[in-house]
């Protein structure tokens, strides 16, 4: 279609909007309740545009070009009709911009001054609605603000089919609440605070933290999935301050985070975090620590894993110290499951939403690469079919897929059986050995399904990985589909392990089980860990602590180190906001990004250890100059690495490949032995894929193989054990439930009801209950280290550990809740992250009556007492003072009943938990 808009001529296709037939002619509409990814509504009426031969103005976002159109954006008629609007939008408005976090930012404060009236008609008083109302533990509304364009409502509603954001009454009054007053539970909450185009939805860690005049942003990748999502960091002075999503009209369809992306943006100052040298798990000088670990290198022989953590040129270092310094073979990736994807295979995220038929082979997207469940999720909202080939049932209210749930480790032969039944040659080459193997009962109807893979015009593929062999059936498949493509994403991690292999890293299953055995088997005289802490990454934990304990000598270097992990010596690394480098994402796009922060004193880069510890072994070495050889001329570049495909093996018996899917006795599938018993019901979570400790995100702190394996921190009766490691005060480290331990009474639904009673406030506190028993709501609590301490509201667990209880002091009116918190007003100082000492040395009263253990917490496991070796922390007594004030919030009681000093949020300097209050 041609059109003229403001005299500039634009071709755009059929059915293209005014909006954007103007942005493609380089003019600027202004909108409110149009968005891209939401498309129009019609609420706002500010895109209003005068076309010639219509007698009115209309509305750009919801008018498609038509031949010859002729558009004028600008006109006394077009700005007296936008300041109409804005004069109408600013009635009710608190006008409150100058305490308001989105001034200076804000659309509203933009289009008034650039088209609204110089002043206001309207005398009247203004209609006053709530302000700080708590959405979550991460969210607040203010009502007052809200100029209902409904884009928050539609993105939960409508783009990811969770509508927990609703409109309540009519006209004038009208305003946006929770739907049924429940917390916001969805992964993908935090999206609305950066749609809002108000300051209606904010941020509550970052609220009145910072004026937008006063930060820089800067763009950084978040690694903790696969996906690797671009997020542009607010920074101030030095201090990450927050993150948010890249632009919606990000032509390759990316700008959504997660809330595990979004709110867990600080990790330079986790606690947990350990910026000195070690030797011998004690701190030591930098110089000492290089020099013990040259002694080491130089007596060989030397094996070199890596992790996600790397840049490409950090990588190369690597690569290139390990070759030529210590005379070992190339770096080996820690790396989950068994299979590896082809690159000529590898998919895009456009590819995944313009699919005509999506197949989700062993992984859940909305739990292991959640970004990629919304691409997934718009595939379906145009029509696409959503297949799951699964160990379990992937489907879920707002993504129906057609199941054929396999037995475990059989997703290979099933989908090669399903392809074979569809009339593919290679598929049935594939099950040459497989005789008279049969999958199990109830995996479908597996000819409809190899039929539907055929014949989708586009197929895109979301992989876990898991299982080798599965490579082989996507490639027949891709071959048997011709020219129709076959597009196949990785959930698998570590995110940006195809920066890794471009940078020559071996990132096969096998070459991490040869180096392991090798190891294990005290060929190895030094391992060396860069960048990943073993234990929690491996896919086989077992034969990763044989490893280390066969080993010499353990080199480690990264930020974080579970202290399981053996490491003689250890050498801090920066944290993913403190180095700048190449990072390649889910699509093996690679992204250049600079650091946001200077690292933490003592940090260094890998480069500047690499060079140290050939210095200290008198050798002459420096980094590669350009490992990526002048390629990157710009920011941005997809590049995949040119490795051929593997030759096609045929299938062995699910059964001798030994996948099965055991049990580890407490309910969860392990990954050993005993078989797992027909009674075991795998848990319903996917398969995380960690690199960070699991105490900052709440990730599992070890992959779960086909749904769950040893050690996970996860099991049906109770989600998120807290951390018994004294001082910790997270809620989330992975740790097994306590043999001890039987799971409280009550069922799901019925422990969800009493939760949702609790909340509504229409009944007290119920026993043993002060958890929130259901996993989404377990989704936030999971998240409460949000800026290097515990952020958000809802937090059960202890906060440190209890000197005997003494120096308690109760929230009384008059006293200060940080001060009580505290123990103090000066206490802030001492611990990293600025959580407390004492923090949680404090007893408060039950509100159903009694007086709670204040030395212990409740019971994480819903029972009504602390079972012997449970290992619960003492102090739980803080964080239930939290969770009942946050249940109040959340109830809608408003402020509190409590000094008023304590509010507003966020103005005293203590950066806890006790700011969301
Ligand atoms: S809260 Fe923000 S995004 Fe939601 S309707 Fe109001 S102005 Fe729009
Ligand atoms: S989808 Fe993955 S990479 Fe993206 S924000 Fe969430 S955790 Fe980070
Ligand atoms: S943006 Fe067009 S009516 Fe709101």
């Amino acid at each position: 279609m041609h059109i003229t808009v403001d005299g500039r001529p634009v071709e755009v296709p059929p059915g293209t909007n005014l909006v954007d037939a103007a942005k493609a002619a380089g003019i600027h509409i202004p909108v409110y309740c149009y968005q891209e990814a939401l498309g129009p509504l019609g609420a706002c009426r500010i895109c209003l545009v005068q076309v010639e031969k219509m007698p009115k103005l209309v509305t750009a976002c919801t008018t498609q070009v038509q031949e010859g159109m002729v558009v004028h954006t600008r006109g006394p008629e077009v700005d007296k009709g936008r300041a109409g609007v804005l004069e109408f939008l600013l009635l009710n408005h608190p006008l409150d911009c100058p305490v308001c976090d989105k001034g200076g930012e804000c659309d509203l404060q933009d289009y008034t001054f650039a088209y609204g009236p110089a002043a206001g008609r309207f005398t009247e008083p203004r209609i006053r609605k709530a302000k700080d109302v708590p959405l979550s533990p991460y969210i607040a509304l203010d009502q007052e603000r809200c100029i209902l364009c409904q884009r928050c409502v539609r993105f939960l509603g409508e783009y990811v089919g969770e509508p927990q954001l609703v409109l309540e009454a009519r006209g004038v009054h009208t305003v946006v609440t929770a739907a049924g007053g429940a917390p916001l539970t969805s992964p993908f909450s935090g999206n609305v605070i950066d749609l809002c185009p108000v300051g209606a939805l904010l941020s509550r860690p970052y609220r009145f933290r910072a004026r937008p005049w006063n930060l820089e942003k800067v763009e950084g990748i978040c690694g903790l999935c696969p996906v690797g999502c671009r997020r542009l960091l607010t920074v101030r002075d030095g201090v990450v301050e927050r993150a948010e999503g890249t632009s919606r009209s990000d032509p390759d369809g990316r700008g959504w985070l997660c809330d595990r992306g979004r709110f867990s943006y600080d990790e330079a100052r986790h606690p947990q975090r350990r910026t000195r040298p070690r030797l011998g798990g004690a701190e030591r000088e930098a110089g000492e620590v290089v020099a013990a670990a040259a002694r080491w290198l130089a007596e060989g022989p030397v094996a070199v894993l890596t992790g996600g953590e790397l840049t490409v040129e950090e990588a190369a270092a690597l690569t290139d110290a390990a070759r030529r310094l210590w005379g070992a073979g190339a770096p080996v990736l820690v790396r989950t499951g068994r299979g590896y994807l082809p690159p000529a295979l590898h998919g895009t995220l456009q590819d995944l939403q313009t699919a005509d038929a999506v197949l989700l082979l062993g992984a859940d997207p909305y739990q292991s690469v959640p970004v990629g469940y919304l691409a997934v999720r718009e595939a379906y909202r145009r029509g696409a079919g959503i297949w799951g080939l699964a160990p379990r049932r992937l489907g879920r209210r707002a993504l129906p897929v057609q199941e054929h749930v396999t037995a475990p480790g059989e997703e290979a032969a099933v989908l090669a059986r399903a392809l074979a039944a569809a009339g593919v040659g290679g598929a049935a080459a594939l099950l040459q050995d497989l005789g008279d193997w049969q999958p199990a009962a109830g995996t479908g109807d597996l000819e409809a399904l190899g039929r539907a893979l055929l014949g989708a015009a586009r197929l895109a593929v979301i992989w876990d990985g898991e299982e080798a062999g599965v490579e082989d059936v996507l490639l027949a498949l891709a071959a048997a589909r011709g020219e129709a493509p076959t597009r196949v994403l990785p959930a698998w991690g570590p995110a940006g392990w195809r920066g890794q292999e471009l940078a020559g890293v071996r990132v096969t299953a096998a070459a991490l089980e040869g180096v392991l055995r090798a190891a294990a088997a005290g060929e190895v005289g030094t391992l060396v860990l860069w960048g990943t802490d073993l234990l929690r990454e491996a896919p086989d934990p077992e034969l990763a602590a044989r490893a280390l304990a066969g080993a010499g000598h353990v080199l480690a270097a990264g930020a974080f180190l579970s202290p399981a992990t053996r490491a003689d010596a250890w050498l801090p690394l920066p944290v993913r906001t403190e180095h700048g480098g190449t990072f390649a994402d889910w699509e093996g796009t690679l992204t250049a990004v600079r650091a946001a922060v200077p690292p933490q004193p003592g940090v260094r880069t890998t480069g500047a250890w690499l060079e140290a510890l050939a210095a200290a072994a008198g050798r002459r070495w420096a980094p590669p100059a350009d490992p990526l050889a002048g390629r990157m001329t710009g920011s941005r570049l997809r590049l995949l690495p040119d490795v051929p495909a593997p030759a096609p093996r045929p299938l062995r018996r699910p059964e001798a490949a030994g996948a099965g899917s055991p049990c580890c006795g407490a309910g969860m599938p392990t990954g050993g032995d005993p078989p797992r018993p027909s009674s075991c019901v795998p848990p319903p979570l996917g398969r995380w894929r960690r690199r960070m400790p699991s105490a900052w995100t709440g990730l599992p702190a070890v992959r779960s193989g086909s749904g769950g394996r040893r050690g996970s921190w996860f099991c049906r009766w109770r989600p998120i054990p807290p951390c018994r490691r004294a001082g910790c005060g997270c809620l989330m480290t992975c740790r097994r439930r306590p043999a001890a331990c039987r799971p409280g009474p009550g069922s799901w639904p019925r422990r969800r009801k009493r939760r949702r009673r609790w909340m509504a406030g229409e009944r007290a506190h119920p026993g043993g209950e002060d958890r929130h028993p259901d996993p989404v709501s377990a989704d936030l609590l999971r998240l409460h280290h949000v800026g290097g301490t515990a952020a958000a509201g809802p937090l059960p667990a202890a906060l440190g550990p209890q000197p005997g209880g003494a120096g308690r002091a109760a929230a009384t009116p008059g006293r200060r809740l940080e001060d009580a918190v505290q123990g103090g007003p000066a206490a802030g100082a001492g611990r990293p992250g600025g959580i407390p000492p004492g923090a949680g040395d404090l007893g408060v009263r039950r509100p159903g009556g009694g007086r709670r253990d204040p030395l212990r917490g409740p019971c994480p496991f819903g029972r009504p007492h602390h079972p012997p070796g449970c290992g619960q922390p003492a102090g739980g007594a803080a964080g239930g003072l939290r969770l009942e004030l946050a249940g109040h919030l959340r109830a809608g009681a408003g402020r509190l009943g409590l000094p008023e000093q304590v509010l507003p949020i966020g103005r005293h300097p203590l950066r806890g938990p006790d700011h969301l209050l």
